[in-house]
C-alpha cells in the first residue's frame, strides 16, 4: 500500500513540478500555460509595494512560478521614495536633477543621456525596477501645471529629449515609463477632460514626440493618461494603445494606467492596457468576471499576460539584483550641477552686465533667494538631502552679500516657515504646494541705501507649479505688483549710480517678461534646476560656465497672444465647474502651437522658441544641402566661434515647405545639433540628415503621410527667428 501511495505522491509531485515551471527568459509560453486564470489576472493589476518605502506602486508576485513582484517609482527630475524609514537611521535621499524643461533647454541629447544614466543608477541601487518618467506632453499652453516636468512646445525637441532620457535611464538595466500617453496637456479636470484634437494635430504634434521616444528610446513601458481623447479614455483606446502604439510604431513593452483606473477596466484590458495601477481588488474582480463570461477572450488575456512576463524578465527583481541602497549621491550631485550649467538660458545681457568678476558686493533681493526651488511639486518632486539657495551659492563663490538684506530675508523666511508649521503643514505640504512664499514691499529708502553700499543688485523671482492644478494668469504668469515695484525701484536706484541689475527666473513655467525686461540689464533662466541649481546659476553669473541653453518654448508678449489662450482653463484647479476647458477642451489652434503659430501669423513675442544668448558670438558658413536619390536630405553648415571666450552653439534646422497642398506652418524644426565647446576662432562642421518621412505632413483625409514635391528652404537658425543661413533644395514626387 505504502509503495502505491509513494508512487502517486511521486507522480503528483512530478506533475505539479511539471505544472510549476520557474520563469526564465526563454520559457514564457510554458509559464503562461501553467498559470491559472486567477494568477494571470493578478499579474494585470498592481499590488502592494515591498523592498522600498514610498514608491508609487508595484506588480504582483506569483512565487509558485518564480514570478517576482516589481517596483514602480516616480519621477522625471529624479527618483522619488521616502527618505526616512522606521527602524533604521539610514537615509534614502535621492538626487534632485534639473527638471525636464531645463534639460530640454540644453538641446543636447548626449547631456540628457549622461544625466539620466546617473539618475537610473539611483533607481537600480534603491531597488526600483521602473522609473515613471519621462513626462513628455507638449507645452500646448504656458499655464499647464506640469509643464516643468515636460520638455517643449515642439514635438521633435521633445521626442529626441525623451528618447535620450529613456536610453540613459535604461542603460542601468531598469525601465522607464513615457507619460502621459496622450494629450494630457492640462491639469484642470485631468481625470475627465476630453481633449478634442484633429487626427493631423495628433499625428504631427501630440503623438509625434511619443513616436520618436518609442522608436529611438525603446522604453520598457508606456503610461496611459487620465484624460479622454476625442470622447474616449486614453486607457481604453484601442486606437492609441494597439493600432498606433503597437501596430504603427512597433512598441513591444507594457502599457500601464496612470494612478487611477476608470470603471471601464475591461475596456482597458481589451484595448491593450496591460497593467492597472495602483491596482485594487475591484479591477481583479472585473477582469476575472469578463474572462469567465468571455468578454475578454483567452487570446486577449494571454496577450496582456505575455507582455507582463516579457517585461518582468527584464527587471532587476527578476534578475535577483542585490541593490546596495547606497548610490553615489555625491557624484550624482556633480552630474546634476553640470547638467544645469549646460542648460541654463541667458535671456538678456545688456551693457555687458555679465559675466561678473566674482568678488563684487551684491545686494541680493527676493525671498526666493533663500526659497530657491529645485523642482516642482507633486509626483515630480524629489526628496533630496539638501538644496542650495542663492545666498549660499553666491557667498560660497566669493561674493560679499549685503548683510542687511541677507538678515532680512533669512528672518522673513523663518517667519513664513513658522507660520506654515503653526498651520500644521507637513513636508507633504511642500510636496504639494511648494511653499508659495510671497515677497513683501521694500521701502525705497532701504533700496537707495543698499544701492550705495553694493556693486550690483540681483533679484530672484520664483514660481512654483505641480500636478493636479493649472497655473493662473495672475499671480503665476503675471508678476505681482510687489515684484514689479521691486524691479522698478531697484533699477532706478542702481542705474542712478551706474550699477547693474540682474534678474534670476527660478520658475516652474513661462512668465510675463515684456513689461519689465527693459528695466533690467540681465536675465538668467534656470527654471527649477535641481538641488545644485543655485551653484550652477552662480557658475553662469561668474562666467565659469558660458551659458549655452536655448528656449524649448516661446515666451509670449502677453498671455492673450497664446493661440490656445481661449481654449484653456485659467487654472480653475482640478475641480473646476463644468463645460468648456473643464469637461472638454477644443484644440482649435490645431497644428499651430507655439512658434508654428507666432511665426506663421507674424505675431511678435518676448523671447522666441530656440532663443538663448552666449558670452561669445558664432558665425555660420554658407550651408550645403544635398538630396539623395531616395530623397534623403543632408544639410551641412560650419559654425565658428568669432568671440573671445570658448562656448557651445546650438544649430537649429528649420524647413519651410513648398507652397500648395496642405496648409503648413511657415517653418518647422526638423533637426538640431549642439557643437562641442569651441575655442575662440575654432570651427565645427555640423551635418544633419532628414528622411522624406521627417519632411512629411499628415493628410487626414487620406489618413496618410505625404511629402510634397517642390522647392524647400532649409533655414539654419541660432533661434527660430534668428536665421543665420539658408539653402534651397528640391524634392521630386
Ligand atoms: C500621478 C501622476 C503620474 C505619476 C503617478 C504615480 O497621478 O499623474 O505622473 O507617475 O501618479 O505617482
Amino acid at each position: 500500500m505504502k509503495r502505491i501511495a509513494l508512487f502517486f505522491a511521486a507522480a503528483f509531485a512530478g506533475i505539479s513540478a511539471l505544472a510549476q515551471p520557474q520563469l526564465r527568459e526563454d520559457n514564457i509560453e510554458e509559464v503562461l500555460q501553467a498559470m491559472t486564470v486567477q494568477e494571470k489576472v493578478a499579474l494585470l493589476v498592481g499590488g502592494p509595494t515591498f523592498d522600498v518605502a514610498g514608491p508609487a506602486g508595484a506588480t504582483r508576485a506569483i512565487e509558485r512560478l518564480g514570478i517576482p513582484g516589481t517596483i514602480l517609482a516616480d519621477g522625471p527630475a529624479g527618483l522619488r521614495i521616502d527618505p526616512l524609514r522606521k527602524g533604521t537611521d539610514k537615509t534614502f535621499y535621492c538626487t534632485s536633477f534639473p527638471v525636464g524643461t531645463l534639460l530640454a533647454s540644453s538641446w543636447d541629447t548626449a547631456l540628457a543621456e549622461e544625466m539620466t544614466t546617473a539618475m537610473g543608477n539611483e533607481v537600480l541601487e534603491y531597488g526600483v525596477d521602473v522609473l515613471l518618467a519621462p513626462g513628455l506632453n507638449l507645452h500646448r499652453n504656458p499655464l499647464c501645471g506640469r509643464n516643468f516636468e515636460y520638455f517643449s512646445e515642439d514635438p521633435l525637441l521633445s521626442g529626441k529629449m525623451a528618447a535620450a532620457y529613456v536610453r540613459g535611464v535604461q542603460s542601468n538595466g531598469v525601465g522607464t515609463s513615457i507619460k502621459h500617453y496622450a494629450a494630457n496637456n492640462q491639469e484642470t479636470r485631468r481625470d475627465y477632460n476630453d481633449a478634442q484634437i484633429s487626427e493631423r494635430a495628433l499625428r504631427e504634434l501630440y503623438l509625434r514626440n511619443f513616436e520618436i521616444a518609442v522608436k529611438e528610446g525603446k522604453p520598457w513601458t508606456v503610461m496611459s493618461s487620465y484624460n479622454r481623447l476625442n470622447g474616449e479614455y486614453t486607457q481604453q483606446s484601442n486606437y492609441l494603445l494597439t493600432q498606433v502604439l503597437r501596430d504603427d510604431w512597433g512598441f513591444d513593452g507594457i502599457v500601464m494606467t496612470d494612478w487611477g483606473c476608470k470603471d471601464g477596466t475591461v475596456a482597458s484590458a481589451k484595448a491593450g492596457n496591460d497593467l492597472m495601477e495602483p491596482g485594487r481588488q475591484v479591477e481583479i474582480d472585473r477582469i476575472l468576471e469578463a474572462v469567465n463570461n468571455g468578454t475578454i477572450s483567452q487570446e486577449e488575456l494571454d496577450r496582456n499576460v505575455r507582455n507582463m512576463l516579457k517585461y518582468i524578465v527584464k527587471t532587476p527583481h527578476f534578475r535577483g539584483y542585490k541593490f546596495s541602497n547606497a548610490p553615489d549621491l555625491a557624484a550624482h550631485a556633480k552630474v546634476a550641477r553640470k547638467a544645469a550649467e549646460e542648460s541654463i538660458i541667458l535671456l538678456q545681457n545688456n551693457n555687458g552686465a555679465l559675466p561678473l568678476k566674482g568678488t563684487e558686493k551684491v545686494a541680493l533681493y527676493g525671498v526666493s533667494s533663500i526659497n530657491f526651488l529645485s523642482c516642482g511639486t507633486g509626483s515630480g518632486h524629489v526628496n533630496m538631502a539638501y538644496s542650495v539657495n542663492m545666498q549660499d551659492a553666491l557667498s560660497g563663490a566669493g561674493f560679499t552679500l549685503d548683510e542687511e538684506l541677507t538678515t532680512y530675508y533669512k528672518a522673513y523666511g523663518q517667519y513664513l516657515e513658522a507660520v506654515r508649521l503653526i498651520n500644521g503643514k507637513d513636508y507633504r505640504d511642500d510636496w504639494w504646494n511648494g511653499r508659495k512664499w510671497k515677497d513683501e514691499e521694500l521701502p525705497v529708502s532701504a533700496i537707495t541705501r543698499q544701492a550705495g553700499n553694493n556693486d550690483l543688485a540681483i533679484i530672484v523671482l520664483n514660481r512654483q507649479a505641480g500636478e493636479g492644478s493649472d497655473r493662473k494668469l495672475d499671480p503665476d504668469f503675471e508678476l505681482t505688483g510687489v515684484e514689479q515695484k521691486l524691479i522698478l525701484d531697484v533699477s532706478q536706484a542702481y542705474h542712478a549710480l551706474g550699477k547693474k541689475v540682474v534678474v534670476i527666473l527660478n520658475v516652474a513655467g513661462v512668465v510675463e517678461t515684456a513689461s519689465w525686461k527693459n528695466k533690467v540689464d540681465a536675465i538668467v533662466l534656470p527654471w527649477t534646476p535641481g538641488q545644485e541649481g543655485a551653484n550652477a546659476v552662480t557658475d553662469i553669473l561668474t562666467g565659469k560656465v558660458n551659458p549655452s541653453g536655448k528656449l524649448p518654448m516661446t515666451f509670449p508678449l502677453n498671455y492673450v497672444d497664446v493661440p490656445s489662450a481661449t481654449n484653456f482653463p485659467d487654472g480653475l484647479g482640478a475641480n473646476g465647474d463644468k463645460g468648456k476647458n473643464i469637461d472638454y477642451t477644443k484644440y482649435e489652434e490645431d497644428i499651430f502651437v507655439g512658434y508654428r503659430y507666432y511665426i506663421s501669423a507674424g505675431v511678435p513675442v518676448s523671447y522666441p522658441f530656440g532663443y538663448g544668448l552666449s558670452y561669445t558670438e558664432f558665425s555660420y558658413s554658407r550651408p550645403m544641402v544635398k538630396v539623395s536619390g531616395k530623397g534623403e536630405v543632408t544639410a551641412t553648415v560650419t559654425v565658428t566661434n568669432t568671440g573671445s571666450v570658448a562656448g557651445k552653439e546650438v544649430v537649429e534646422l528649420y524647413i519651410s515647405a513648398p507652397e500648395g497642398g496642405l496648409k503648413k506652418p511657415q517653418r518647422e524644426l526638423k533637426a538640431f545639433a549642439k557643437t562641442k565647446a569651441l575655442a575662440p576662432g575654432e570651427s565645427q562642421t555640423i551635418t544633419m540628415t532628414l528622411t522624406p518621412y521627417d519632411l512629411a505632413s499628415y493628410n487626414q483625409d487620406a489618413s496618410a503621410w505625404e511629402t510634397a514635391p517642390g522647392t524647400y528652404t532649409a533655414l539654419f537658425g541660432a533661434s527660430s527667428t534668428d536665421i543665420k543661413a539658408t539653402a534651397k533644395f528640391k524634392l521630386a514626387k
